[in-house]
């Protein structure tokens, strides 16, 4: 089924030169970008984009290391979008949850500085996508 996910390199993805590398891995798996854009994020965008991890302890963190540098937002589209890039990416934790092959086990060591968000279902997609990509239908 073709579906639409959005997908983030963070600051720290971006900073270490990683944006060549997530992307041509995405084009490889033959997922289509059907947005992109390098982009400051505001705490206002960021707080609604995390919302759901509001009462976390390391929500303030996350805030802080999101709007620290710029990032790439990508509508990423294909057969099975989402699961596919969490597939790329691979777990959240780089070290403990994601394995050699993917993203996040090649380049990551710290769950907070884990490179790439990938939307993890259908509603959080359409949800984000509207937030960061207003413009766009879907
Ligand atoms: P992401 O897939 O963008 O979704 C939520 C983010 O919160 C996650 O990637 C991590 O960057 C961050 N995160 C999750 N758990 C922790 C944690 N225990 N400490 C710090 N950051 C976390």
């Amino acid at each position: 089924m073709t579906e639409q996910t959005l997908v983030l390199i963070k600051p720290d993805g971006v900073q270490r030169g990683l944006v060549g590398e997530v992307i041509a891995r995405i084009e490889r798996k033959g997922l289509t970008l059907a947005a992109l854009e390098l982009r400051q994020v505001s705490t206002e965008l960021a707080s609604e984009h995390y919302a759901e991890h509001a009462e976390r302890p390391f929500f303030g963190e996350l805030l802080e290391f999101i709007t620290s540098g710029p990032v790439v937002a990508m509508v990423v589209a294909g057969d099975r979008a989402i699961p596919a890039f969490r597939q790329l990416a691979g777990g959240t934790d780089p070290v403990e949850k994601a394995t050699p092959g993917t993203i996040r086990g090649d380049f990551g060591l710290q769950t907070q500085f884990n490179i790439v968000h990938g939307s993890d279902s259908p509603e959080s997609a359409a949800r984000e996508i509207a937030l960061w990509f207003p413009s766009l239908n879907s």
